[in-house]
């Protein structure tokens, strides 16, 4: 057995299962104990409501938090002070007023909650309905004032807008350098939109749950290799398939 660094969305993937949850928990945490692995959350929380589903699930303390759909990463367990290197990062090429600016004009962008608006993530409620058409036209107008942004739809109801530069993957790159750690010594678990970064910004060995979204679903069978496994099974009982699939475990 070897390390690996593990990588998972929270809701809907990770977590989902109470009693799975408890079966990976205990795997995750042998191993981290034996051999070293890492254990981190890519999650679309913001670090208020990550601690607050935290509260609420048995889950391990991770070796990292991505929250905030990969515009902030977090050391050690207070959530509080997110890794200022990453930060300059993404500040670089960020207009977050004119963003927000430009998503004013258009009435089916509804802001979520004071929570999850973040300095680098600006995030709102479009109806599906409403999606295909609308997507495109903000693209546009967004195109059209120069700002570089990643644009990301998920569980057809929320729209993220982020420097062009972050999201989940890129923030796992990060840590992937930082810790050291290859491609295939990566394994990237998630069911939806903002996972979709996680999958395609390398050759991370990938597990989709059962349950994926279609959005991901529509993804992965466009792309298709044998390091991604599509799981038989539910949120965290498909993430153990996948990780004995993959020989992690
Ligand atoms: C989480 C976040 C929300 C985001 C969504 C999708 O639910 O709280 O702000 O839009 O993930 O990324
Ligand atoms: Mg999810």
């Amino acid at each position: 057995m070897r390390p690996f660094l593990f990588v998972s969305d929270l809701d809907y993937t990770l977590v989902g299962d109470d009693q799975a949850l408890e079966e990976l928990n205990g795997e995750l945490d042998k191993h981290r104990k034996q051999y070293g692995t890492k254990i981190v959350y890519a999650t679309g929380r913001s670090p208020a409501l990550f601690k607050q589903l935290a509260a609420e699930k048995s889950l391990l303390v991770p070796d990292a938090l991505i929250s905030s759909v990969g515009t902030e990463i977090y050391f050690g367990s207070n959530y509080e002070t997110p890794d200022p290197e990453w930060s300059i990062r993404l500040s670089n090429a960020w207009n977050r007023d004119l963003v927000e600016e430009i998503a004013a004009r258009f009435v089916e962008l509804v802001p979520q909650q004071a929570s999850e608006q973040r300095p680098f993530k600006v995030s709102y409620l479009l109806k599906e309905e409403t999606a295909t058409e609308v997507l495109p036209q903000v693209k546009h107008l967004l195109e059209k004032q120069n700002i570089k942004f990643n644009l990301i739809y998920s569980g057809s109801q929320d729209l993220d807008i982020l420097p062009f530069n972050a999201n989940k993957g890129l923030a796992v790159k990060y840590l992937q350098e930082k810790w050291q750690f290859t491609a295939n010594e990566t394994v990237v678990c998630g069911d939806s939109g903002n996972d979709i970064a996680l999958f395609s910004v390398g050759e991370e060995r990938g597990i989709i749950v059962a349950n994926a979204r279609p959005e991901l679903l529509q993804w992965y069978m466009a792309n298709k290799t044998d390091y991604r496994y599509f799981a038989k099974s539910y949120y965290a009982n498909g993430i153990i398939e996948g990780l004995r699939y993959l020989n992690f475990i």
